[in-house]
């Protein structure tokens, strides 16, 4: 008999929920009990805010996971402040060190007679994973982020749900754009990856998609859309990265809260207003923001998360640790959580669906080679 704890850790992404219920159904059938703890680990880490909720880590009943494969967020609760590695402590002058509390939520596991700790999250959390880790005690890691920036996984669940999400979106530009000889701007997440813009910028059939990975010429950007003017498209689809940045310029930073990584934002707005001054069209822009995290996974979401807490729980019944699972398609292998952390994965410019899009004529916004005066 084991007693597994499972953490869902960084920003939420559809199908959080199905990994947890496959993780509760696979260890019940090997007669193992799951507890959850609450919000990434504050449910450890901060356990008096937990108090009149039932505690910050709590036993997980075949009830409680019951009807939430299909349910976007999580159960758990999730955060990406309180790094346990880095946690950010207030001075008396008002200043932070951060120290490291990853003793204290080993210390709190056994406490709980708790064997091992299944973690879910993107890069921070399994660095964190790898940490404790080392520390003598049995963890395993599961991929997640709507961004598919993580390594050596051919994909990580949420990201289906976003892209599917933004390609309807893209869709349904399409004839407002048209209607009005408009150039239409949608800024989409992904952080430093542009794999979001390119999956729904292509599938959208979007004319510009502008990726971290391929800063970009706004000038150039310009021509393409007076090229398609003379062509007689009098309207433009732009798909923005977040983390889109012009050539020699900087990624749109927002700001950095205590704990927490960048925020980015403001990269479709920057792109719309200098298209508007330079071609002189009427042009909008619509941030799809949170939106893309938020509702049903899609069923391939489903599976693979269904897939990754099964296989989680395998490992674990293996004696397995310091692995994350991960798709190497068709299956669902382990391989070592440090293969996955500190890398991350980006578009490469020789990807098969970049040169799918060049073939198309959708534009990068990095040559000019293309203009033809
Ligand atoms: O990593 C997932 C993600 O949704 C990114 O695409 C985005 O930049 C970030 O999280 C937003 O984070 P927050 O929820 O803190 O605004």
């Amino acid at each position: 008999m084991k007693r597994i704890a499972i953490n869902t850790g960084g920003g939420d992404a559809p199908g959080l929920n199905a990994v947890i219920r496959s993780i509760v159904l696979a260890s019940h059938q090997l007669g193992w009990e799951c507890w959850g703890i609450r919000n990434g680990f504050n449910g450890i880490l901060e356990p008096e805010k937990y108090k009149n909720q039932g505690g910050g880590i709590k036993p997980l009943s075949l009830h409680s996971v019951k009807g939430i494969t299909h349910l976007g967020g999580t159960i758990l609760g999730t955060t990406n402040k309180g790094n346990p590695l880095k946690f950010p402590i207030q001075q008396k002058d008002g200043s932070f060190i951060d120290i490291d509390r990853s003793q204290e939520i080993i210390n709190s596991l056994k406490d709980h007679a708790i064997d091992a700790l299944i973690s879910i999250g993107g890069d921070g959390s399994m660095n964190i994973a790898h940490a404790l880790a080392q520390k003598d005690f049995q963890v395993i890691g599961v991929p997640k982020t709507i961004d598919n920036d993580l390594d050596n996984t051919d994909a990580t669940f949420g990201f289906d749900t976003a892209v599917e999400f933004a390609t309807t979106c893209i869709d349904r530009l399409h004839s407002t754009a048209e209607a009005h000889e408009r150039i239409m701007v949608v800024e989409v997440m992904g952080r430093y990856a542009g794999w979001i813009a390119l999956h729904a910028g292509v599938a959208g059939t979007a004319d510009v998609i502008l990726l971290p990975e391929i800063p970009y010429d706004i000038n150039a950007v310009a021509k393409k859309i007076f090229e398609r003017e003379k062509s007689g498209s009098h309207f433009s689809i732009i798909v923005v990265a977040e983390g889109a940045k012009p050539l020699h310029g900087n990624f749109s930073i927002i700001g950095k809260n205590i704990g927490q990584s960048e925020r980015l934002g403001g990269a479709g707005d920057k792109v719309a207003k200098e298209l508007e001054i330079l071609t002189g069209k009427e042009t909008r822009v619509v941030v799809l923001g949170h939106l893309q995290r938020g509702g049903m996974p899609t069923a391939n979401d489903r599976l693979l998360s269904l897939r990754f807490g099964a296989a989680a729980v395998r490992a674990i019944a293996k004696g397995m640790t310091d692995m994350m699972v991960s798709l190497h398609s068709p299956n669902v292998e382990c391989i070592p959580l440090a293969d996955a952390i500190g890398k991350r994965k980006t578009v490469s410019l020789n990807h098969d669906i970049i040169l799918t899009a060049r073939e198309l004529g959708i534009y990068f916004g990095d040559e000019l080679s293309f203009i033809q005066e």
